[in-house]
């Protein structure tokens, strides 16, 4: 898989796109072909748009294009989707007010991005929560875990259909190795816009910057930033191995992705789409699940051989750093019910160390 070429033809096409696509809610097949936008919708009636902030060739993307084919052939062409990637139906924060208003279909977003729309999701963001990839994927879809979370911002526009695990974030800067928290000290470091991650960034000993992901390379670049943090394939295919090429492996967050739609959309398929829609979903888990573990470690590689750096510091003082995030965000008891239940699972899938264990 080529992700940088990718990354870089698609984005300049793309553009275009977005100028006509936001707004006009769902797209026909003739307009969704035409726009050539996304990763190749098949014919159907209904195509959803669905909005992603990375490259057509991240797992997600693949997957959801693969669900997308799926679900024309078993809905007989009434349903497909069209993966919207790079941002080009705005930046995440955006897309959830695009999903809400019912501009915008469905939207691939990071489980931060929900915490503004019900705090409680803060129990499935917070830092160490999870001991592998396996570990947060026997969680993420399981409703005696979860709960009435995903339904319970219905009453504000945002279905949640399902969360997708997203990889592994560690920090990386343009000034030298992060061994210890001490080493972070006075480095600005940007992270997702919530304050859970900025307060967090914080307590691990840097200086947490909230930003947009489509900003970061260059905020590197010009100095205004010391460095991000995020997975290896976003490190390497944003290139910010580039202007940062320290990369430590702190493994502190495992930020679920999820995909979301507005209740009216999907209520608007008969309730036998609906579940082959779900059903479908289940598959793209998986696909996305198997592509992410590849991704990150081809992305790895082709980072050290562009000349990054990479090294694994004992991640406890940064797990102990992060302790009084605990008490100050699992302030409800739904939130703390849910972080218990989340470590309370840990033990069912031990021995797993694929994902954080890197
Ligand atoms: C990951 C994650 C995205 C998120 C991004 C970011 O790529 O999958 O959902 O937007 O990190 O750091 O902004």
């Amino acid at each position: 898989m080529r992700l940088r070429e990718l990354a870089a033809a698609g984005s300049a096409a793309l553009v275009a796109v977005a100028l006509t696509a936001c707004g006009a809610g769902f797209t026909t097949a003739a307009a969704g072909n035409a726009s050539a936008g996304g990763a190749g919708a098949p014919e159907a009636e209904r195509v959803f748009k669905v909005a992603f902030n990375q490259n057509a060739d991240q797992p997600e993307a693949v997957a959801l294009t693969h669900l997308g084919e799926r679900l024309a052939e078993r809905t007989d062409g009434r349903y497909s989707l069209e993966v919207y990637p790079n941002e080009t139906l705005g930046a995440q924060k955006d897309t959830v007010e695009l999903v809400q208003s019912g501009a915008v279909d469905l939207a691939l977003v990071a489980g931060s991005l929900l915490e503004n729309v019900n705090p409680d999701f803060v129990a499935l963001n917070m830092p160490y929560v999870y001991d592998s990839q396996a570990h947060q994927e026997s969680v993420l879809n399981d409703p005696a875990i979860t709960g009435d979370l995903y339904s319970s911002i219905e009453d504000q526009n945002v279905r949640v259909l399902g969360g997708f695990s997203a990889g592994v974030r560690s920090v990386y800067n343009a000034q030298h190795p992060v061994e210890t928290p001490e080493d972070l000290a006075g480095l600005k470091i940007r992270v997702m816009e919530t304050d859970t991650n900025s307060r967090m960034m914080d307590l691990m000993g840097g200086v947490g910057a909230p930003m947009g992901q489509g900003e970061v390379y260059t905020a590197i670049q010009s100095g205004v930033l010391d460095g991000g943090e995020n997975n290896e394939s976003i490190y390497a295919n944003l290139k910010h191995d580039e202007v940062a090429p320290y990369y430590s492996y702190t493994n502190h967050l495992m930020i679920p992705d999820y995909l979301i739609t507005n209740p009216a959309t999907f209520g608007a398929m008969s309730e036998d789409d609906q579940a082959v829609f779900l059903e479908e979903l289940q598959k793209a888990y998986e696909e996305s699940s198997a592509l992410t573990t590849e991704v990150m470690t081809e992305s790895q590689k082709a980072a050290e051989d562009a000349g990054a750096e990479f090294n694994s510091p004992d991640v406890e003082p940064f797990r102990e750093a992060v302790q009084p995030l605990l008490d100050e965000k699992l302030t409800t008891a739904t939130s703390r019910e849910l972080y218990d239940d989340v470590r309370a699972a840990a033990q069912t899938t031990a021995g797993t160390t694929e994902g954080a264990g890197r």
